[in-house]
This record gives structure tokens, C-alpha cells and sequence, in this order.
């Protein structure tokens, strides 16, 4: 018999009903509890089967499935969305006093009614706002400016620690608020990975938590191991909660929320100074991040009579812990050399702990830094941590500074290749000019070349590049695509490079000759040139032959290109050793032409602006598209304007201007048939 016919599928709703309630219950129970029940494996094996039976019968998926937690929806856009109760923050201070001084003012205000607080930790994250009706999570709202957020709904249902169907009792309409956080070991291992596969790392948890949030893929967002702590629920009149907050938070355990167990009821300022004194101290032992302590009156009931103050409530407070501050000794500075020359200063200090993790280094920027912060020699500096995870120079330790000590004195010759430096005025950084000379900046040019959003030429890492460089066999990046196979079999200290090998890389090589034309204009390193800059370049000049043509202002005329990138990419390429590696790079077969060129020339002779966002383009998308079909892209209405295309959330002065000047407006729909 077949059970899972178009006639009966009530044998297939079953058993995805079983599947997603003993996937939720497992769910539950690893993320609330601790406990793991069963295995990976069949974990795994149980969400494949019913993601299999909801592809196939998409019509009979809950939108509250268990397989949300994986993701794989696409976020096209966050629909903005008005807060149904205002998402106040909350007054804070750094300062004991001020904490004692809102004790004495609210146990005025209260004038003889018994009371006492709520102390529980004030998490460094981003604040949401989670919907449920009849139990189930039906909207999720980011804080945006407190009347409005943007609506995540989808990504939020990938945070295993956000309940979707609330368990035993609960109001049948009421708003959860928490706090999403990025506990340190998954953030710590993500930006091990992004540094791995070339990413930029993410400065701290709380901007990973908060980018994290608004990623268009769901399925990434999943992996992110993001965690949300509940710590307020509010709902309309009429709804029974109960009345202490510290009832509301027990009640909110008991429906699934993962409330945090450091939440204590204190009933004088004594109590309330120890909760602080001792998370100040605790805090580096938490998962994940805090950066105060929240104070709130217990009594709901009595929050009314203690109303608002203009964005504030005054029943409730925070304490904000002051960044980790150490002083440490300056041992002695070591000096960098990029890959573009630039010079970096990094401090070494006498190891010294520091906010969870030992510091033995950090950056003084430049010569300019260490002048304002007037650093001598065998100084004392104090290193502060704050919500950074990069430890920063902020000061000198006066009380320690040594009779006579001297100013530090700034290197004047290259550290590695002994070249005078050079400063550009009106540039903070010195620099080795010897580009072609000068080792690190030699191998840093190769590193970046065959970097995975350059060339990806994955095959060659730093100590290959240093070994083909110490063979004589590569001096810059167009050496690369001379090797011969008998030059790389057998070399290297213990003949590294076999047989095998050498097929590798030079397929690898072969495989770079497809990377597209803007990835090849990033990978030739210039200075200032990123990846987004790279791009804007490539699709604005085309071609290798008329970004070497342009000059500094046709090259200032770029989207997002300065004037110090423009001058930058007009002196590279004046340069005829690196005109010479470009010839080269060509003759090698890479690409040196956009594959976007030309597709229509439907829009030829037009001239279209853009505004807002839209479904299936990106702005930047768009725009590329419309100059593939020939058309051009400005950013201004004016009466040259032949078209307005008008997304979602398009601006309203665009839209008052082009009414004004009769410019005909279409929609992204109309624009795709017009192009189709
Ligand atoms: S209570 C009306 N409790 O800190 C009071 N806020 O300005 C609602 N935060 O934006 C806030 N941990 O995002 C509360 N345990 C906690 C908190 C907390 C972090 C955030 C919240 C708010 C900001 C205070």
C-alpha cells in the first residue's frame, strides 16, 4: 500500500507530528537542560526525514516546524515594523553613588509600601522582542530605534533557545523581551573559521550577534549558535501576568524560555552592592557576555506608580561595569611591514590577564599614536578591554613612568630591508618604498594574490610561497603562472613538493585563469583597493585597458573611490614594472575583461534612477543590470531622467521629485518585463 498518496496523507501529517514533537522535545532538553538524549546521528537522521516529507508535502509543514532551526529560508528584505508597547531602554550609570542615590529616591517615592528588587545581569547583546499568540511565536521585532524594529522573525527561529510553541500555561497574548547574545566559545570559534578562510573577524559578540541577526541566509544564521536570555514580558490589558518580575521570569522558565539563573531578590542597597561587587569579579567565568547589572523594582504593581521619565522607567536602573583597565610594561616594539609597506608599531608587554584572556600584545597604530600618548621608553601602559575583544593602548601609567625616561624614538629605516621610510603628508603611517625589494611585503602581495577572495589559489600557502620565493622561482605574482612542472617536483627542504603536488598547483593555477575580471583587480593589491572597491572599479571601467587609461578624477567618479584610492590606482599603474606584471598576468589568459559587458542594449540611451529595496536584486544588482542592458545609473531625479524604479521603501522626496518633473515611475516588476 502506499502510505504517502495524494489521497491520505493523514499517516504522513502523524508521523511528522511525532517527528517534530520528539524533535522539540530533544531540542528542549539539550538547550534548556543540559541533557543530550540521543545521539547526533539520529538527531540528524530524525530532522532529515521529516525536512524530506515537508519538501514533499510542503502543504501539510508547520510554519512552527522544528526544521526552522536549521534555516534555509531566504530573508529578501526586514520589513520594518511598528513595536506594539514602545521598547524603552533603561537610565544607566557607572557610578555606586548613583545607585544608592536611585535606592533612596524610589524608597521615597514608595513612601512606607513594602518592596524589594530584582538584581540580574545586564546581558551584551541585541534586544528583541518576541510575539506569541495562543502560545505560539508568531513575530520577532529587533529594537531599531524603540518605536520601530525590524522584523526577524525567521532568522530568530533558528535560536534553539526561543521557544516556538510555549509549553504548559502561558497568557494567550503577551510579548517576550531578551536579549540575544553570542556566547564566546561559538564566537570564538566563528572567527577562527572567518580568519581562516580570509574574513575580516568580527570586532566583538555583541556586532556578531547583531549582524548575525539581519544575514539574508537563515541557514547561516543557524550556524551562528546564537543564544537568547529572557528578561522582561509585557502584555496588553486585560492579559494576567504575574505580578513580581521575578514571578514573570519563573513563569516564563516553566514556558520554555531559557531564563538565566543569576537573578537575585534584594532588599536593601547592601544586598544590591554585593550582586554588583561580586559580577564585576564573575562576570569573565559566563558563556557569554555582560556589561552591567539591571536593578528593578519586584512589584509590578507598583511600576505604574512609579511611572516613566521621558525614555526611561524610574523603576528600574543600570549599572554599567567599566571596561577592564591593567597597566602592564612596554618591553619594546616591534615594527611590521605590510604587504603595501605600511609600517604598524605593536607594543610587547609583560604578559598580563586581562577580561578572560592573557595580553601580550597590542597595536600602537602609528608614529602619530605614540607621539599623542606620549610613550617613552619602559613605560607602564594601560591596556583597556571594553567591548572590543581587541586589546587597546589607552594611556600611559604616569605614577610609574621612570626618572629621565625618553621619549620613544620612531624608526627611520625599514625593520626588514633597512630602506629609508617614507611619509606621505597628510598620512598617518610611514612606509618602505622598496615594494620590490622588501621581503615581507614580497611574500604579502603573493599571500594576498593567491588569497581566497583574491585567486583563490588555495594550494599555496605561506610556507609554499616562501619556498618558491626562496628557490628563485617567484619574485612577484606573474612569476607564478611561469612554473614549470620540473622546477617544482623534488623542491623544498625534504622535496615537499612530489609529483602529485605539483599536478596540484599547477591545475590550481589553470583554475585562477576563470576567476572573474573584479577579483583579479583586487588581487593585484593595491592600496586602499578592497574587495567592494575592487568591484566597483571593475564594473565601471569594464576592462584592464580602460582602468590603466583612467585618470585620477575619472577614477574619483567611482562609487565608494576616494580621492586617496583614485590617486592610489593611478600611480600603481603608472608604474611600468606593474604595467609589465598586468601584460603578463594577460598573456597568462587571466581575465582582464567583465563578463557582464553587454547583455541587452534595451536601455540604451537611458537614464534610470533607483530607490528603495527590492526582491530579487540587491541595489547594487540592480544597477549592474541596468547597465548591462545598456542603460545608466544615477542617483539623482532630474529632468534627464528617463525612468524611476521604485522598491519597497523608496524615499519620499524621490518619489515628490519625480511626480513633480513627470518622470515616469515602475515598479521591479515592470522593470524585469521591460528588460526580459
Ligand atoms: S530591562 C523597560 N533587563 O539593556 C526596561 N534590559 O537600556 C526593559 N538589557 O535596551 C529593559 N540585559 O536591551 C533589561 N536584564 C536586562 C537586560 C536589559 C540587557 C538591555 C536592553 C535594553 C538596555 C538598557
Amino acid at each position: 500500500m502506499d502510505l504517502f498518496s495524494a489521497i491520505d496523507t493523514e499517516p504522513v501529517q502523524r508521523r511528522m507530528d511525532e517527528l517534530a514533537k520528539e524533535l522539540d522535545r530533544l531540542n528542549y532538553e539539550y538547550y534548556m537542560n543540559d541533557r543530550s538524549l540521543v545521539s547526533d546521528e539520529e538527531f540528524d537522521g530524525m530532522m532529515r526525514e521529516l525536512q524530506d516529507l515537508e519538501r514533499q508535502y510542503p502543504e501539510l509543514a508547520s510554519p512552527l516546524s522544528p526544521t526552522k532551526r536549521v534555516g534555509g529560508e531566504v530573508n529578501k528584505i526586514f520589513r520594518s515594523v511598528q513595536h506594539r508597547f514602545p521598547m524603552l531602554s533603561l537610565g544607566n550609570t557607572y557610578s555606586i553613588a548613583e545607585i544608592e542615590d536611585f535606592e533612596a529616591r524610589t524608597r521615597k517615592l514608595l513612601d512606607g509600601v513594602p518592596f524589594t528588587y530584582t538584581c540580574e545581569l545586564k546581558y551584551d547583546g541585541v534586544a528583541i522582542g518576541l510575539t506569541y499568540r495562543h502560545g505560539r511565536l508568531v513575530q520577532a521585532v529587533t529594537r531599531g530605534n524603540g518605536t520601530t524594529g525590524d522584523d526577524i522573525t525567521t532568522n530568530a527561529k533558528t535560536i534553539p533557545t526561543i521557544p516556538l510553541q510555549l509549553r504548559g500555561d502561558y497568557p494567550d497574548d503577551f510579548e517576550a523581551r531578551g536579549e540575544v547574545v553570542y556566547p564566546f566559545d561559538a564566537f570564538n570559534a566563528m572567527n577562527a573559521q572567518r580568519e581562516a578562510d580570509g574574513d575580516e573577524p568580527f570586532a566583538n559578540p555583541r556586532n556578531a550577534a547583531s549582524g548575525s541577526l539581519k544575514l539574508q541566509d537563515s541557514a547561516e544564521c543557524a550556524k551562528r549558535k546564537l543564544m537568547f536570555c529572557m528578561y522582561f514580558m509585557m502584555a496588553p490589558d486585560g492579559v494576567v501576568l504575574p505580578d513580581t518580575h521575578f514571578g514573570r521570569l519563573e513563569y516564563a522558565r516553566q514556558m520554555g524560555f531559557k531564563v538565566q539563573p543569576y537573578i537575585k531578590e534584594c532588599k536593601d542597597i547592601e544586598e544590591i552592592k554585593d550582586f554588583i561587587e561580586y559580577w564585576d569579579h564573575a562576570r569573565w567565568e559566563l558563556p557569554f557576555g555582560i556589561d552591567g547589572i539591571v536593578i528593578k523594582v519586584n512589584q509590578t504593581p507598583l511600576w505604574d506608580r512609579l511611572g516613566l521619565t521621558a525614555k526611561s522607567p524610574r523603576w528600574a536602573i543600570a549599572f554599567k561595569f567599566k571596561a577592564e583597565r591593567v597597566s602592564t610594561l612596554l618591553e619594546s616594539i616591534s615594527y611590521q611591514v605590510g604587504r603595501t609597506g605600511v609600517i604598524t608599531p605593536v607594543a610587547n608587554l609583560t604578559p598580563v590577564w586581562l577580561g578572560g584572556t592573557t595580553v601580550k600584545r597590542a597595536t600602537l597604530v602609528n608614529a602619530d599614536f605614540i607621539a599623542k600618548m606620549d610613550i617613552c621608553a619602559g613605560d607602564h601602559l594601560f591596556i583597556e578591554k571594553g567591548g572590543e575583544i581587541i586589546p587597546k593602548v589607552v594611556g600611559v601609567d604616569m605614577e610609574k613612568r621612570q626618572l629621565g625616561a625618553m621619549p620613544i624614538q620612531y624608526i627611520t629605516r625599514c625593520p626588514e630591508c633597512g630602506t629609508p621610510l617614507v611619509r606621505v603628508e597628510g598620512e598617518a603611517g610611514h612606509y618602505c618604498p622598496n615594494s620590490d625589494g622588501c621581503h615581507p611585503q614580497i611574500i604579502g602581495r603573493l599571500e594576498h594574490f593567491v588569497s581566497r577572495k583574491a585567486m583563490n589559489i588555495d594550494t599555496l600557502g605561506p610556507e609554499r610561497l616562501e619556498m618558491l620565493y626562496g628557490a628563485g622561482l617567484v619574485r612577484n605574482v606573474a612569476d607564478l603562472y611561469d612554473l614549470k612542472r620540473e622546477q617544482l617536483v623534488g623542491l623544498g627542504t625534504d622535496a615537499t613538493i612530489q609529483d602529485k603536488g605539483a599536478d596540484n598547483l599547477l591545475a590550481a593555477l589553470e583554475a585562477s585563469k576563470q576567476v572573474p575580471f573584479e577579483r583579479v583587480v583586487f588581487a593585484l593589491g593595491i592600496r586602499y583597493v578592497g574587495e567592494v572597491g575592487a568591484k566597483k572599479l571593475a564594473r565601471y571601467f569594464k576592462n584592464i585597458d580602460a582602468l590603466m587609461a583612467a585618470t585620477e578624477e575619472e577614477l574619483a567618479q567611482v562609487e565608494d573611490v576616494g580621492e586617496v584610492t583614485a590617486k592610489a590606482v593611478s600611480e600603481w599603474f603608472a608604474d611600468t614594472e606593474h604595467r609589465a606584471i598586468v601584460e603578463r598576468l594577460r598573456a597568462a589568459g587571466l581575465q582582464m575583461n567583465g563578463q557582464w559587458a553587454v547583455v541587452s542594449g534595451r536601455l540604451d540611451g537611458m537614464t534610470l534612477v533607483v530607490s528603495g529595496t527590492f526582491q530579487h536584486f540587491s541595489r547594487d544588482e540592480i544597477k549592474a543590470d541596468i547597465e548591462n542592458h545598456g542603460g545608466k545609473v544615477s542617483g539623482s531625479i532630474s529632468g534627464k531622467t528617463s525612468l524611476l524604479v521604485a522598491g519597497e521603501k523608496m524615499g519620499p522626496e524621490k518619489l515628490k521629485k519625480a511626480e513633480k518633473l513627470g518622470v515616469k515611475i515602475i515598479s521591479e516588476e515592470e522593470y524585469m518585463e521591460m528588460v526580459k
